[in-house]
């Protein structure tokens, strides 16, 4: 019998996903003897349990290529054949060159061009998005894209409103052109750069004291005002889940996977009670890394993907949010 595929025929389908994280981890315990929190408010306030840390000495890139060459494995695709990489990051090596090229480099994908994209907790999404367009137009083949990120560097470890969020890890995903009805159904993205103050690291930017010295103490650190970020978060996150569905063809009870970013379990149940979806239906992975920024998505999507919670044929729903603001979406036929 011939399956019926509903939705738009795609261009592109995500061969194969890895990721790599850390072995160090941080408990809730452990960061009871940091600053004035507990086990109780962080879990109940965030849903995180514990978070991955990198230690001293380890690069960005040294998670990237780990990811990748699971990916590439799992897609069983030679890094030679290999036309774009894409990583997306707001903590790369260097400030220049891009990661990325460090990663061609070592993987030895010596075809491909590739670059950084910048879109906060959204990053995954925006290269999805130029991959999935450069193999929609014909001018790619095969592209990997990396989310990866070192976030706990960027903690303020005085700041409990913050330093109990964020963790670091990377995942990749390679992508193919494609001619059956599995792959990338539909991708939106948005920005909207006029909440720029509420989520924000000045770091060595040029915003900050650089121009006239070295970058001082604070300017180092990660700043948030999470109570305006998690109002727009679940709203922008709602939104954006309905265009994408609509875009794909699709209805949300057609979704079988919520497959969204892990920022706080809170915006994620609210979403997904505003969505109708059963929180049986939502991929979960929060508890164990806390928020990785770009990488949320991708060591999601491998882990459910390893552990058979996706299935081939289901569709999933990914949704992404991020300071600036940024946003994305993906509906996803495994
Ligand atoms: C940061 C966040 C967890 C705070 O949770 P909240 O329920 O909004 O908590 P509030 O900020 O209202 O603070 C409530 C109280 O808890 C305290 N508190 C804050 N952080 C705490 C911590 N880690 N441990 C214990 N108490 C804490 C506050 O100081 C406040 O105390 P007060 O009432 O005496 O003033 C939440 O706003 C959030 O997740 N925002 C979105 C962040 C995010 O996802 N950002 C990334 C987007 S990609």
């Amino acid at each position: 019998m011939t399956e019926v595929f509903k939705g738009t025929k795609p261009a592109a389908r995500i061969a194969g996903t890895g990721h790599s994280v850390p072995d160090k981890i941080l408990s809730n315990a452990d960061l009871e003897k940091i600053v004035d929190t507990s086990d109780e408010w962080i879990t109940t306030r965030t849903g995180i349990k514990e978070r991955r840390m990198v230690s001293r000495g380890e690069k960005t890139s040294d998670y990237c290529i780990r990811a990748a060459r699971q990916a590439l494995n799992d897609a069983q695709v030679d890094p030679i054949e290999l036309d774009l990489i894409i990583l997306a990051t707001i903590s790369g090596d260097l400030r220049f060159p891009a990661t990325a090229l460090i990663v061609q480099n070592a993987i030895g994908a010596k075809k491909a061009t590739a670059w950084d994209v910048s879109a906060t907790c959204s990053g995954f999404l925006f290269g999805l998005y130029q991959a999935e367009m450069a193999i929609a137009c014909g001018r790619a083949k095969k592209a990997l894209i990396i989310g990866s990120e070192f976030l706990t560097p960027m903690n303020d470890w005085t700041d409990r409103t913050t330093c109990v969020l964020f963790g670091d890890g990377a995942g990749a995903v390679v992508l193919n052109d494609t001619s059956d009805e599995r792959g990338i159904l539909s991708i939106t993205n948005g920005t909207n750069g006029d909440q720029c103050d509420l989520l924000y690291c000045i770091g060595a930017g040029t915003a900050g004291s650089f121009n006239s010295g070295e970058p001082s103490d604070g300017e180092k650190y990660l700043r948030m005002n999470g109570n305006e970020v998690f109002k727009h978060a679940v709203r922008i996150l709602y939104r954006t889940a309905i265009e994408t569905v609509k875009l794909a063809g699709l209805e949300v009870a057609d979704i079988d996977w919520l497959v969204p970013h892990q920022a706080n379990i809170r915006i994620i149940q609210a979403v997904a009670e505003r969505l109708n979806i059963p929180m049986e239906k939502v991929f979960l992975n929060i508890h164990k890394y806390g928020n990785t920024s770009s990488a949320s998505v991708p060591i999601a999507l491998n882990e459910a993907r390893r552990d058979g919670i996706i299935k081939d044929g289901q569709v999933i729903l990914s949704v992404v949010f991020g300071g600036g603001f940024t946003w994305g979406g993906a509906v996803v036929r495994f």
